[in-house]
């Protein structure tokens, strides 16, 4: 796995994710369009940490009690909680659907699972993010504290990753 660009789409993901639960800092127009365009971040992080999901599907029922695997059903509800975010986003959508033509009635329900389903993932993916903490804190210190020390050193956790 390659450790810088999983680390960039990563914070650009949550970056994004932060941006996005906040439509009134920005905006009913760039809300839509700004997570819509983001859709594309989301499944670079997916279609990144595929092998990683294989992996343990093939392991799930090996070891009974481990961190990974709390990760790893942690990553379906995530998964689930943005199918449910896009889906109602869209079904409340104000600019999108109208600019292609699309008029959806706008329902309430929709718009109490946009939010509910936002809060739950954004709270769902905090947690995703601390569980892998050692990681996110090896990957910083070497992309952007590294480089201004020298000699380099080889961080065990990220060394496993990179094959060394
Ligand atoms: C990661 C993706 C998204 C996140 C995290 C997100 C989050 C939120 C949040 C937190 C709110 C405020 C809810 C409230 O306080 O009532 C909201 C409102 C809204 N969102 Fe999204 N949203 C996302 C994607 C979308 C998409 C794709 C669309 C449509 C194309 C959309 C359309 C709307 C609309 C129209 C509102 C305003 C609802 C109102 O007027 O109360 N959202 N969104």
């Amino acid at each position: 796995m390659n450790v810088k660009l999983n680390f960039w789409v990563d914070l650009a993901t949550f970056a994004g994710f932060l941006v996005a639960m906040e439509p009134r800092a920005t905006g009913i127009t760039i809300h839509e369009w700004f997570t819509v365009a983001a859709v594309g971040t989301l499944i670079v992080h997916f279609v990144l940490h595929w092998d990683w999901f294989m992996k343990l599907t093939s392991r799930f029922f090996v070891k009974l009690f481990h961190s990974s695997r709390l990760n790893y059903l942690l990553s379906i509800l995530v998964f689930i909680g943005f199918i449910s975010i896009m889906v109602s986003g869209l079904m409340i959508s104000e600019r999108v659907l109208p600019f292609f033509g699309l008029d959806v009635p706008a329902r309430f329900a929709w718009r109490r699972i946009h939010d509910l389903a936002s809060n739950l993932t954004l709270l769902l993916t905090a947690v995703h993010v601390a569980l892998r903490w050692d990681w996110v804190v090896a990957a910083f210190t070497r992309i952007l504290i590294d480089p201004f020390r020298k000699p380099r050193k080889i961080d065990p956790v990220l060394a496993e990753e990179d094959g060394i």
